[in-house]
């Protein structure tokens, strides 16, 4: 029931969204890469057998897959690897038919340097789209303008030999940065919204979002002083300044001002929304991005469970931590894998999955699920001959490749999981463990991780209470757990969670007793009345509970 002054929550609130990374999930036509058509056919997949609310591409435009995707050399057309515009309008009006909402990648940040822009920007120093990328000359001595490095390792600036002058990139040189102080480019990429926004598409996840604008001075970074690393992974050489000049500025605000007038123009009849991604540690600054008057990003992307200590206090912390700081009115999410971070079970231990997904969907705020993390997907070595990320061979051995968790989704126990075709070698390699952990296969056993994040994503999406309830921590809990309440006007669960290898104990004797509604223990579906004064708790444990209303 909506009280008075409360807000219908919009679906992007009130809903779970699912990444899909097209080149692994579905390869419909045979050639080792997944595509649209391939994500067609599984569309059944979103909606009936999980149950989530929408689902997010990342990119599938035109591009030379410099870093697969995320360099665009066409941001209105699709990348014949993946399909074309038919398939996606068809990818659309199929989404739609069954309920799901669509979300698309959006990359401002910069293009690849065989988009035409840049192909004309390099062309001379007097070419009309020059000032639509960062273009320096160099210092005397002939080295770089500044200091900036790439988030790759290396410089982030690239010399032109034609033209004597450097021209900016925060990835790879194949990726050229725009410059969003030119008023054409904020034009011709809002344009590039807008084509979407006509194709039906519910929102856009933009890629980079904190750091479109640089310093208009283009001063050098500072040196860091201390060794801690905020807001990331380690990544060697980018760790070594503050990015003070080359990330947040404030002047990035009124676009996203701006851009979110454009959304909500679209917004009457279909309510759209962007979500960016966001890697700010400290919640103030990260939450500036909402908008001072909530009139920017509908979201950053919360990342702080990826960076947090898999521990029960730096867990209990982090969410904290964001309830206390977010702007009234804004709305939390919580993200817990995604195609740059390693996979969540193999970065707690596979015994930990079911926890960790227990966990991303019952707190206070959008889900974003990675796919096949619903399975206990883990990261798959891949051997030096088989590497594709750019990343891995820029800096090999580091650890920061990121093909290792974007292996082709498993589907069943048939040669290549079922992804592509048994006689073709897929662009990543497939899991070894393929056989037992797939779709097919944990559909037909009840225990299985894919079971009971399907029973939990169906309470979720069923409960005021998960859904919008509010969130509050419980005290006096066992240091190695983390126990909250989700509360509504009419509903009340109690969330318990053991982060530690050994049996906990917690005591909740006010509580009085509850109805254990599912948990990661064995035959975890099974309902069954517990008292809360005395609950004991395996290692990696965790438990939702019905309170008594
Ligand atoms: C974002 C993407 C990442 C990509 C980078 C450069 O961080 O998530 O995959 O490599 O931008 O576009
Ligand atoms: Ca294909």
């Amino acid at each position: 029931m909506e009280t008075p002054g409360e807000k219908t929550p919009q679906w992007w609130q009130n809903g779970i969204i699912y990444q899909v990374y097209p080149r692994s999930f579905k390869d419909g036509n045979g050639d080792g890469i997944g595509d649209l058509n391939g994500i067609t056919e599984k569309l059944d997949y979103f909606s009936e057998t999980l149950g989530v609310t929408a689902i997010w591409l990342s990119p599938f435009y035109r591009s030379p897959m410099a870093d697969f995707g995320y360099d665009v050399a066409d941001y209105t057309d699709v990348d014949p690897m993946f399909g074309n515009l038919a398939d996606f309008d068809r990818l659309v009006e199929e989404t739609h038919k069954r309920g799901l909402k669509i979300i698309v990648d959006w990359v401002p940040n910069h293009t690849s340097n065989q988009h035409p822009w840049f192909l004309e920007s390099k062309s001379s120093k007097d070419n009309p789209k020059r000032d639509w990328y960062v273009w320096k000359d160099p210092k005397p001595d002939g080295s770089p303008p500044n200091n900036w490095v790439s988030g790759f390792g290396g410089s982030a600036w690239e010399f032109d030999p034609a033209t004597g002058q450097y021209y900016e990139h925060t990835f790879l040189k194949e990726q050229p940065d725009l410059n969003w102080r030119n008023p054409a480019v904020v034009e011709a990429m809002f344009g590039t919204v807008e084509f979407w926004l006509k194709r039906g598409v519910d929102g856009f996840r933009i890629d980079v979002a904190q750091s479109i604008l640089k310093d208009a001075e283009f001063r050098d970074n500072p040196l860091r002083t201390d060794n801690a690393v905020a807001g990331h992974k380690p990544m060697g050489d980018y760790d070594t300044q503050v990015h003070l000049y080359d990330g947040p500025q404030e002047e990035t605000h009124g676009i996203y001002r701006q851009l979110r007038q454009l959304i909500d123009r679209y917004s009457a009849e279909q309510p759209r929304m962007m979500v960016g991604e966001i890697h700010i540690f400290d919640v103030v600054k990260w939450a500036q991005f909402y908008g001072e008057n909530l009139d920017e990003l509908h979201m950053p992307f919360n990342f702080g469970l990826l960076k947090a200590k898999w521990e029960a206090q730096a867990i209990r912390e982090t969410v904290d931590n964001l309830e206390e700081n977010i702007p009234e009115g804004a709305w939390p999410n919580y993200v817990l894998g995604n195609h740059d971070e390693p996979r969540i079970a193999s970065r707690i231990g596979p015994g930990m999955a079911r926890l960790a997904m227990l966990l991303l969907l019952t707190l206070r705020g959008t889900p974003t699920m990675y796919y096949g993390d619903e399975l206990g997907m883990q990261d798959v070595k891949i051997p030096a001959d088989k590497v594709q990320d750019p990343w891995e061979r820029l800096t090999p051995g580091m650890g920061l490749g990121r093909d290792p968790e974007r292996t082709p989704m498993q589907w069943d126990a048939s040669p290549n999981a079922g992804f592509t075709g048994p006689e073709v070698t897929p662009w990543l390699p497939v899991s070894d463990i393929y056989e037992q952990e797939n779709v097919a296969a944990e559909l037909a056993e009840p225990g299985s991780m894919l079971n009971f994040t399907r029973r939990l994503i169906e309470l979720r999406q069923n409960s005021p209470a998960l859904l919008s309830g509010s969130y509050r921590a419980v005290n006096g809990v066992p240091v190695g757990c983390f126990v909250f309440l989700r509360e509504s006007s009419n509903e009340r669960f109690l969330i318990l969670l053991n982060f530690s290898d050994e049996t906990a104990t917690i005591q909740l004797p006010d509580l009085g007793e509850g109805l254990v509604v599912l948990s990661t223990e064995e035959e975890g579906l099974a309902e069954k009345v517990i008292a809360l004064d005395e609950v004991r708790l395996g290692p990696a444990g965790g438990l939702l509970v019905k309170l008594a209303y």
